[in-house]
């Protein structure tokens, strides 16, 4: 079975809460696209763990696996993998494999990416580990991959190749141009203890899915941070919807047999860009607090608003969801009544749908219907039936005006509060 997850939003929907509970049930989790710019919160038995790089289904016994399409911070899985070992967690290259061909990212594009976005007029907002600069040298053919930094030599002459153009590049920015030829020993060192966990990829997984092996593959970011299909300018530098992950693993469309999508039960973005349903309120505040809605890469706050049909709509045909996680509805105990953006307003119409370009979004006026809310703390429900008759009432319209089956609703961010619909 080729399951794929991704996030349905703008991304912190809660896809490491939803891969950890779904991995005991897969012999491989895989990462396809993006780098340290996710933070995937898994919480388990009163520990958080806090992963960017290693996938979620890290504390069962999965193979994990960093596909060909991300781009990896050498320095960044070293700590995370430091971080799991001193949590008991040893992941070595038994349970880690790491693609020949992932992209490397280098000292070089963090710089750039801190420089080029301070001297952007109109902000991106970007996490600033040096994603989209990776990803700009991956499509210009002068990455460094993961088989690079594990070969002294050919990291040497690769870098000789490329610092002269990224101390331009660096120089024309106003920064410091030493960085280009900066931490090399550090990426030998890395690259020495990083060689056993390289791997092929798409050959394990297409071997595995031979043998009826189960394998689920973890999004980063969210639907509408995709470098083609989102809310350009104010996207991710990478495709994050589910034909991405076939791509980036290098497995058949024909093999998927499932698509979820993790999707709150409000909406967060964190960054610049358009977000219609943005409550600046205490409703958003409400939703803040609640929700510890504060970014887990770079702590910043989220911006937080009401559920939103139309983007959710678009989600749905962008990634062929089979099936939905709604998240974090205990967030919503308390307000009252709830508000449920069901379309847009522009220049006198009215859509049901997002229209393509981000300015068109950002001058929408969201068409709101109200539901009534519900008082009780539901952090404790087991069940769709331990829920407040109008914590139902949400979840049974969400589920009919999506026309895509809720499969899990999760209540809070311990193992124990999912249940299946
Ligand atoms: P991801 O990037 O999609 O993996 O999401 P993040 O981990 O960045 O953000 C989701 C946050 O919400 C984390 O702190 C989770 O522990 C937390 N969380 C996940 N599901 C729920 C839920 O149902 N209720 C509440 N209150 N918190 C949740
Ligand atoms: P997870 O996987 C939320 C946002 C940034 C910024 C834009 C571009 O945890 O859901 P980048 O550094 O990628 O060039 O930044 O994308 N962004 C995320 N927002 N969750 C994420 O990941 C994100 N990764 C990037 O805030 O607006
Ligand atoms: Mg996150």
């Amino acid at each position: 079975m080729f399951t794929i997850i991704t996030g349905a939003q703008f991304g912190d929907e809660g896809k490491g809460k939803i891969v950890d509970m779904l991995a005991s049930q897969y012999d491989i989790v895989a990462r396809f696209q993006g780098g340290d710019n996710a933070g995937h919160t898994v919480v388990a038995e009163g520990k958080t763990y806090k992963l960017h790089l290693i996938p979620s289904g890290v504390l069962f016994d999965a193979r994990l696996l960093i596909g060909p399409g991300t781009v990896m911070n050498p320095k960044i899985l070293m700590d995370e993998i430091a971080m799991l070992a001193e949590n008991g967690v040893e992941v070595t290259p038994s349970r880690l494999g790491i693609d020949a061909k992932t992209s490397i990212i280098m000292p070089y594009h963090v710089a750039l990416d801190t420089l080029r976005e301070s001297k952007r007029a109109v902000k991106i907002g970007t996490t600033s580990r040096g994603i989209g600069f990776a990803y700009i040298d991956k499509v210009g053919r002068d990455e460094i991959q993961m088989a690079d930094i594990a070969d002294e030599n050919r990291f040497r002459k690769r870098l000789l190749e490329i610092a002269p153009q990224k101390e331009n590049a660096i120089k024309e920015l106003g920064g410091d141009m030493k960085i280009a030829r900066s931490e090399v020993d550090e990426y030998i060192e890395i690259g020495k203890k990083l060689k056993p966990y390289i791997t092929d990829v798409s050959k394990e997984i297409n071997l595995a899915l031979k043998h009826g092996k189960n394998i689920l593959a973890e999004g980063a970011q969210g639907t509408h941070l995709d470098i083609i299909h989102g809310t350009q300018k104010f996207v991710t530098s990478s495709s994050t919807v589910a034909g991405s992950a076939c791509a980036s693993l290098g497995v058949g469309p024909k093999k998927v047999d499932k698509v979820i999508g993790v999707i709150k039960a409000y909406i967060t973005r964190v960054g610049e860009g358009p977000l219609p349903t943005e409550q600046k309120n205490e409703v958003g505040e409400h939703l803040r607090e609640k929700g510890r809605e504060f970014g887990t890469t770079t702590g910043r706050p989220r911006r937080c608003g009401w559920f939103d049909l139309p983007l959710a709509g678009k989600s749905i045909n962008l990634n062929g969801y089979t099936g939905l996680a709604l998240t974090k509805l205990d967030v919503l105990s308390g307000l009252n009544p709830l508000k449920l953006c069901i379309g847009y307003e522009i220049d006198g119409k009215q859509l049901d749908y997002p229209p393509e370009l981000s300015d068109d979004i950002a001058r929408c006026k969201p068409i709101y219907i109200d539901l009534p809310g519900w008082k009780e703390d539901i952090s404790g429900a087991e069940s769709f039936q331990n829920l407040p008759e109008n914590a139902r009432l949400y979840i049974e319209l969400l589920e009919e005006l999506m026309g895509v089956e809720i499969e899990y609703v999760s209540v809070g961010p311990g193992r124990k509060q999912t249940f299946m619909k």
